[in-house]
């Protein structure tokens, strides 16, 4: 039965059928019927549609997690090995653990999203990823049922990069994720502004505990970001690129307040947010999509906004940037087209 497909965006999307598991064993069982019921159309499994955006209805089944629950498998005296289910919301687990005395996701608070998808989408901020903490991943094949496990060096992590949203992309449904936690909170404070932050709620790196960081996140997160029940969104629409050292060195001169870190693996990552604040897009609106005025990476819907009309206001972002920077944005969000793998979805609506 077509299903309205949820999404914090909100656009309004179709898919031929939305499918809940909640064990394993439910999904294999799903999966055995949608083959039958709806051979050969396409599976796109979603965690809450958090960082989608789609163009058009989606020919084909929508598949989410519902394997909540988490359990110790191993504890030493400095550290545990928890094993979540897929579709626990990230930032309760992240709460649960630092009530427990479990550190190291504190800088994740309150992004959006089921822990399966952060597994996938290697989500970060504040200078941590969840690679950081990821021990393993588990996973059940779309096309046959088989479980499989990927250790964190198999997952292909890299920045907003993982197997799961490349080569498996759409071929495995994430189960079960293991971090690995610290029992002593050691804060990370490194990132540009945080300590900023944290002396001007009245604390010090030193006395710090988790609960007052994530709580420090919190509100950073809250001042900057739109909260999707009020403007529709998806978090960074864009990830922040990495450029040669050559080229960081000729913009820098031409513009010396640039944003700039070293990126892992070499390069330079630029601020995206910046580049497109400089090429007059923050706050600006075409049609019915937006850049928002207090964080120009994040593209807003101010309500009626089809997945086209934000690809409009991208693409134009991205010639603008392109023509002035000589820089090419990608999308971080996941387009999703009709049927389409998403280079294609995009490629599509340029
Ligand atoms: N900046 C501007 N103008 C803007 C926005 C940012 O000049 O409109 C500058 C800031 O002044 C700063 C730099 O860009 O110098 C970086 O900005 P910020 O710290 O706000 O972070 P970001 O690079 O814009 C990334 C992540 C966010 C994450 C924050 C904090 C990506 C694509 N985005 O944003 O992740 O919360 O860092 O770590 O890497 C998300 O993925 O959805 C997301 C929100």
């Amino acid at each position: 039965m077509r299903t309205k497909i949820d999404n914090t965006f909100g656009i309004e999307a179709e898919a031929l059928a939305f499918v809940s598991y909640s064990s394993e064993a439910a999904l294999r069982e799903e999966l055995v019927r949608i083959h039958e019921q709806y051979a050969g159309l396409p599976i796109l499994h979603v965690g809450c549609c958090s960082n989608l955006l789609f163009l058009d209805d989606f020919e084909g089944i929508v598949l989410r997690s519902a394997i909540k629950g988490f359990r110790l498998t191993a504890e030493t005296d400095d550290e545990v090995l928890v094993e979540v289910g897929s579709g626990e919301i990230c930032d309760d687990f992240i709460a649960e653990a630092i009530s427990r005395g479990w550190y190291g996701m504190e800088n994740l608070s309150l992004i959006p999203g089921q822990v399966g998808a952060a597994a996938v989408q290697n989500i970060g901020a504040y200078g941590v990823e969840a690679c950081d903490v990821i021990e393993e991943v588990r996973g059940i094949s779309l096309s046959d049922g088989q479980e499989r496990t990927w250790k964190r060096a198999d997952c292909g992590y890299g920045y907003r990069k993982s197997i799961f949203k490349e080569e498996l992309w759409c071929k495995y449904a994430i189960t079960r994720v293991t971090f690995r936690l610290s029992k002593h909170f050691v804060p990370k404070l490194q990132y540009g502004g945080l300590l900023k932050a944290v002396g001007q709620a009245g604390l010090s790196e030193g006395s710090i505990t988790a609960a007052q960081l994530r709580q420090v996140i919190i509100d950073i997160r809250r001042a900057k970001l739109p909260d999707p029940s009020v403007m529709g969104n998806a978090g960074s629409f864009f990830k922040n690129p990495v450029v040669s050292t050559e080229k960081a060195g000729q913009l820098l001169s031409a513009f010396p307040d640039m944003p700039h870190y070293p990126a892992e693996g070499g390069g330079t990552k630029l601020a995206a947010g910046w580049l497109i604040e400089q090429a007059g897009w923050k706050g600006k609106s075409l049609g019915p999509a937006a850049v928002h005025d207090r964080q120009a990476l994040v593209l807003v819907n101010k309500g009626g906004a089809s997945g086209r009309d934000v690809m409009k206001l991208c693409n134009a972002i991205r010639k603008d940037v392109a023509d002035r920077f000589g820089i090419e944005l990608e999308p971080e969000v996941n387009v999703i087209g009709s049927l389409l793998h998403r280079d294609e979805a995009i490629a599509s609506s340029r």
